[in-house]
C-alpha cells in the first residue's frame, strides 16, 4: 500500500488558497474516511448498570414535570461519540424514559423510527394511530416513521422504557422533524397481536392485500418467551436461540434500519455471536450473565443495557446454572442488509 502525502507536506500558501476557495485534498483525508482493512471506529463497548440510571431517572419525575419535558427521558450516550451527540452506535439512540401515574406524553409524529421495550411497570399504554397498546414489562411496541403516537399511565408506579430510534442517522441526513396534534383517546380493547396476528401462519384473510407497512405494533413478551423456551428445547447446545421480531404479513423485519431479536441462553450457556457489521444494543429481560465485546467484560443484571459497537467480537454467557437469561437485542443490521455490506464473521 503506498504512503500518500500529508496536508503538512504541502505549502501553507496552498493550504490557505484551498481553503479560502472552499476546497481540501482528498489524499492526506483518503485513508481515514475508507481505511484499509478494519474500519475507522470511534463508538466503544459500554455497559449501563440499570438501578444508577433509574435512581437519576426517577429524580427527573421530581425535577422534570410531563408538561416541561413532553418526553422524559435520559439519553445513553457513547463516549467515543461524544456524550453531547446522543448516540449510543453511530446510527440508534437509545434512552431510558420514565413516565409517572395519570401522566400522559403528548400525540406527535416525526420522521425517525422507534421502538419501545418496557423494562418496569404496569398500566402504561402507548396508542399509535387510533390503536391501544398496553406495555407490560418485556414488551415490544413499535412507533415506524411518520405513525401518530402518545403514551399515558392508569396504573399506580412508575412506569420505565427503553426507547431505541434510529435517529442519529435520520438527524445526520438532515431529515428529523416532528408534528404535534391533540391527543388520540383511543378505545380500550384487544390490540392488533391479541387479534389479527395471534398466532405464527395464520393471517386474516383480507391481509394478503393489505399494503399497510406496519400491521402489527406490539409484540407481547409473554408470547416472545414462550416461544423461545420452545425453540430451546429443539435448538442444539451449540446453537443460538434466538428469534427475530418481523412483520407477520411479509416476514421481514419490522422497520427499515432497526432491527429488533430476543435471545436465550440456556443455564450456563455461552453464545458467540462472533463479528458483524452492525452495531447492536442489549437490554438484559431476564438473567444474571456477562458480555465479553473486544477487550471488554461487562457482568449483567436484569435490565441492564450493553452497546456492541460495529465489527467488535462479542460472547455471551449465562452465570446461572440453573436458570435461563434472556435479552433484546437492537441493531442496525436491516440497513447493513440493505446496503448489501451485512456481513458476519470470525
Ligand atoms: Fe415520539
Amino acid at each position: 500500500m503506498s504512503k500518500l502525502q500529508s496536508a503538512t507536506d504541502l505549502p501553507d500558501k496552498y493550504l490557505s488558497a484551498l481553503a479560502s476557495a472552499n476546497l481540501q485534498p482528498l489524499w492526506p483525508s483518503l485513508r481515514t474516511l475508507i481505511s484499509h482493512g478494519a474500519p475507522a471506529r470511534s463508538s466503544i463497548p459500554m455497559h449501563w448498570n440499570y438501578p444508577q440510571v433509574r435512581e437519576l431517572l426517577i429524580q427527573a419525575g421530581d425535577l422534570t414535570p410531563i408538561e416541561k419535558a413532553e418526553r422524559r427521558v435520559l439519553v445513553l450516550c457513547n463516549p467515543g461519540l461524544g456524550i453531547d451527540n446522543l448516540q449510543a452506535t453511530p446510527s440508534i439512540y437509545i434512552g431510558l424514559q420514565l413516565i409517572l401515574p395519570g401522566e400522559d406524553a403528548p400525540n406527535h409524529r416525526h420522521s425517525p423510527s422507534a421502538i419501545r421495550l418496557i423494562v418496569e411497570g404496569t398500566g402504561g399504554f402507548t396508542t399509535v394511530e387510533g390503536e391501544r397498546l398496553p406495555m407490560e414489562p418485556g414488551d415490544l411496541i413499535l412507533t415506524p416513521s411518520g405513525l401518530w403516537h402518545e403514551h399515558g399511565h392508569t396504573g399506580s408506579e412508575p412506569v420505565i422504557w427503553m426507547d431505541a430510534l434510529d435517529l442519529p442517522l435520520i438527524y445526520y441526513l438532515e431529515t428529523s422533524q416532528a408534528q404535534e396534534a391533540p391527543l388520540q383517546h383511543a378505545p380500550i380493547r384487544p390490540d392488533s397481536s391479541q387479534t389479527k396476528f395471534r398466532r405464527a401462519g395464520l393471517l386474516p384473510y383480507s391481509q394478503l392485500h393489505d399494503r399497510n407497512p406496519y400491521p402489527m405494533l406490539r409484540y407481547p413478551w409473554k408470547e416472545a418467551r414462550e416461544a423461545l423456551t420452545e425453540l430451546a428445547g429443539a435448538t442444539d447446545r451449540d446453537a443460538l436461540v434466538q428469534l427475530a421480531y418481523v412483520n407477520p404479513i411479509t416476514g421481514e423485519e419490522c422497520l427499515p434500519i432497526l432491527g429488533i431479536s430476543a435471545l436465550m441462553l440456556r443455564p450456563g450457556e455461552s453464545a458467540d455471536l462472533g463479528r458483524r457489521t452492525c452495531s447492536a444494543v442489549t437490554h438484559v429481560i431476564e438473567g444474571i450473565g456477562s458480555s465479553e465485546i473486544d477487550d471488554n467484560a461487562f457482568n449483567w443484571n436484569p435490565r441492564d443495557i450493553t452497546v456492541i459497537p460495529p465489527h467488535a467480537s462479542c460472547t455471551l454467557h449465562n452465570q446461572s446454572s440453573s436458570k435461563p437469561a434472556f435479552l433484546l437485542m437492537v441493531d442496525d443490521a436491516p440497513l447493513h442488509r440493505k446496503l448489501g455490506f451485512y456481513r458476519e464473521y470470525r
